[in-house]
């Protein structure tokens, strides 16, 4: 199992983003070059081939971003423009969505909302654009998603700080879940009325960063800030580091006061990204194991944290991590504008009849088997009003009513939003996402400045859910 880049690979990295870059330096499989340098990097989504299991497992046919799963680490310097230009090689449209990156609305990479899907068999669409927060985040296609991340396509972007903080290691771990039959294959049976009606598409093989965990090494007393981006389709990790405390430093690549998560467990659901500072507590020779229980009587371990005999410090380190803040507008509560939306259906709720009446004529592959608002959208169909209008610059408090019996992982896109109360209780402390995990029968309340103008798309990420009816969009203006 790959971590994040290796030191000799980040070192080049550095020198490829500082101004010596040389052009026989390997750096074009790490980073887009930053400042004034114009050339792309290129990502080409093909089909691919690749060892997902490890010997003596037969490899599995993906969709795959240069030839990798997950696709090449993108890497720059916070406000550093990223280019890249996204050429595709599938047999069908595309596009590349920036998740989590409050970019211009013409990068969101949504088709027939802010680009034309990208063509198939080599069309190509070029992406721009400034990161202005620094963190953890990730690209995947906005096109079939459900199939197209399923298959292969996703990959981290990391935005460094402009000076990162000190640790002994900065690790990307990419926690996916597959369906795979016996002979290794993807399991073809995408868009299912089951999946779309429960939780999606939970699989039975979790791999990290495209492969089937094992052992990951670490040494007695290091630092690790341990980046965990989840691109599964459906699945939910919960994740316990036993005999560890691991402190969470930023929720979906944004910022927050360091502390312990809520019961120990680090849960991330689809799409969510969370940096956690590990200090590794287990002696020399320790193997202590990482586990899923969000599902408490199927809990499994991920991965085992390996020590090695050696020790990088007498004792790990106890002061507090603190990532400096990104300028994410604050929200002005006091002034704050409120909307209320409902998130109805699957298995065990009902789709009201306003919600089927607007459903009928869909032209969605899936079924319509979920609504916000009363209202089903299928895979960007826009004859739909924007479920919101959003004057640019005010704030809103939208609280998100979970009334089904399923998990819901809501993303805003163009924005990161404040997490304000859960079922009417504040929380305790100030936490920034893109991405709001609401539990069945919950209710949650986030607030945002709308600063970014264009129409934004709200949308479970269950990617199954997302594709029969839990997407909407947001229009700032
Ligand atoms: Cu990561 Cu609209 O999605
Ligand atoms: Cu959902």
């Amino acid at each position: 199992m790959s971590a994040a880049p290796d030191p000799l690979r980040r070192r080049l990295l550095r020198i490829g983003l500082s101004a010596t870059a040389s052009a026989a330096l390997p750096l074009a499989g790490c980073a887009a070059p930053a400042g004034d340098a114009p050339a792309p990097r290129r990502l080409r989504a093909a089909p691919a081939r690749v060892s997902l299991l490890g010997d003596p497992w037969p490899d599995t046919d993906v969709w795959a971003y240069e030839g990798s799963v997950p696709g090449p680490l993108l890497r720059v310097r916070q406000s550093a423009t990223l280019r890249v230009r996204v050429v595709n090689d599938l047999a069908a449209p595309t596009s590349v969505h920036w998740h989590g990156v409050r970019l211009p609305n013409a990068m969101d990479g949504v088709p027939h909302v802010t680009q034309p899907p990208i063509a198939p068999h080599g069309g190509t669409f070029d992406y721009a654009f400034a990161c202005p927060d620094a963190g953890t985040f990730w690209y995947h296609p906005h096109a079939a998603s459900h199939v197209q991340v399923a298959m292969g396509l996703h990959g981290a972007l990391i935005v460094d700080e402009a000076a990162p903080p000190a640790v002994d290691r900065d690790v990307l771990w990419v926690l996916d879940d597959w369906r795979l039959r016996r002979d290794g294959s993807v399991s073809p049976d995408f868009g299912s009325a089951f999946d779309a009606t429960h939780a999606g598409r939970i699989g039975n093989t979790v791999t990290l960063d495209g492969r089937l965990p094992g052992r990951f090494a670490v040494a007695a007393g290091e630092r690790l800030r341990l980046r965990l981006l989840n691109v599964a389709n459906a699945r939910i990790f919960a994740l316990r580091f036993e005999g560890h405390s691991p402190s969470l430093i930023a929720t979906d690549g944004m910022p927050c006061e360091p502390h312990a998560p809520d019961g120990g467990l680090v849960v991330l659901g689809p799409g969510m990204r969370a940096d956690v500072l590990l200090d590794c507590a287990g002696a020399p020779g320790a193997t202590t194991r990482v586990v899923d229980e969000f599902v408490a009587r199927d809990a499994y371990e991920v991965v085992t944290l390996a020590h090695g005999t050696g020790r990088r410090r007498a004792a790990p380190l106890r002061d507090p991590l603190v990532l400096p803040p990104n300028p994410v507008p604050v929200p002005d509560l006091a002034r704050a504008v409120r909307h209320r939306i409902a998130f109805t259906g699957g298995m065990g709720g009902a789709m009201d009849a306003r919600g089927m009446a607007a459903a009928r004529g869909g032209r969605g592959a899936m079924r319509h088997a979920w609504a916000i608002d009363g209202r089903s959208a299928t895979e960007h169909d826009h004859r739909h009003e924007p479920l919101l209008l959003l004057d640019r610059g005010a704030t809103y408090v939208v609280e998100f009513v979970n009334d089904t019996a399923w998990w819901h992982p809501i993303h805003l896109h163009g924005h990161s939003f404040r997490l304000l109360s859960r079922n009417g209780a504040p929380l305790p402390r100030t936490l920034v996402a893109d991405t709001t995990l609401l539990p069945p029968r919950s209710r949650g309340e986030v607030a945002f400045v709308a600063d970014n103008p264009g129409d934004w798309m709200l949308h479970c990420h269950v990617l199954e859910h997302q594709a029969s009816g839990m997407m909407a969009t947001v229009r700032v203006a």
